[in-house]
């Protein structure tokens, strides 16, 4: 319906290459959390923030994260089918130190970036969609950390 249809035409008006707009994303989330910097490992001997973004590692993980919601977004009328998937990646991200409590900022950082990236394509029902199959994701990927 109209909601799907705002994130599929947004997400494929970002182009291709979706690392640009990955990396806008994970800068935003680092300047709001900088602490999450430190759970990526092989980022301890680099020197500022913007050294690390653009270390290969670093580059590596924003390219997993786009393909995960690139996953998302060409799954929008069966979502239930990533649950699985999603369940495994929040057990990862519990293991590397991640608190989902994090997710939400996470979250901040996804709208940020849509709205750097659209302009004036980002409106508030644009907003309201993406925040709806985010809150999913999150959902499935949180549900990693019950015992
Ligand atoms: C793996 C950190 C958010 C997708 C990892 C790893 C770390 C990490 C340290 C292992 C090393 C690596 O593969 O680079 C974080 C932190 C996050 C975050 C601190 C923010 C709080 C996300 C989000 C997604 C995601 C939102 C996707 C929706 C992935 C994927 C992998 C990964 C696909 C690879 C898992 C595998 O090896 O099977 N993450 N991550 N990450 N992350 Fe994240």
């Amino acid at each position: 319906e109209k909601e799907k249809e705002l994130i599929r035409v947004s997400w494929e008006s970002l182009g291709k290459n979706k690392v640009p707009h990955g990396v806008i994303m994970f800068s935003r989330l680092f300047e709001l959390e900088p602490a999450l910097l430190n759970l990526f490992h092989y980022n301890t001997n680099c020197g500022t923030t913007q050294d690390c973004l653009s270390s290969p590692e670093f580059l590596d993980h924003v390219t997993k994260v786009m393909l995960v919601i690139d996953a998302a977004v060409s799954h929008l009328d069966n979502l239930h089918t990533l649950e699985d998937f999603l369940l495994n990646l929040g057990k990862k991200h519990q293991a590397v130190g991640v608190n989902t409590q994090s997710f939400a900022v996470v979250g901040e950082s996804l709208l940020y970036m849509l709205q750097c990236s659209l302009g004036q394509g980002y409106t508030a029902p644009l907003r309201q969609a993406w925040l709806n199959m985010y809150t999913i994701v999150v959902a499935a990927m949180s549900r990693g950390w019950a015992k």
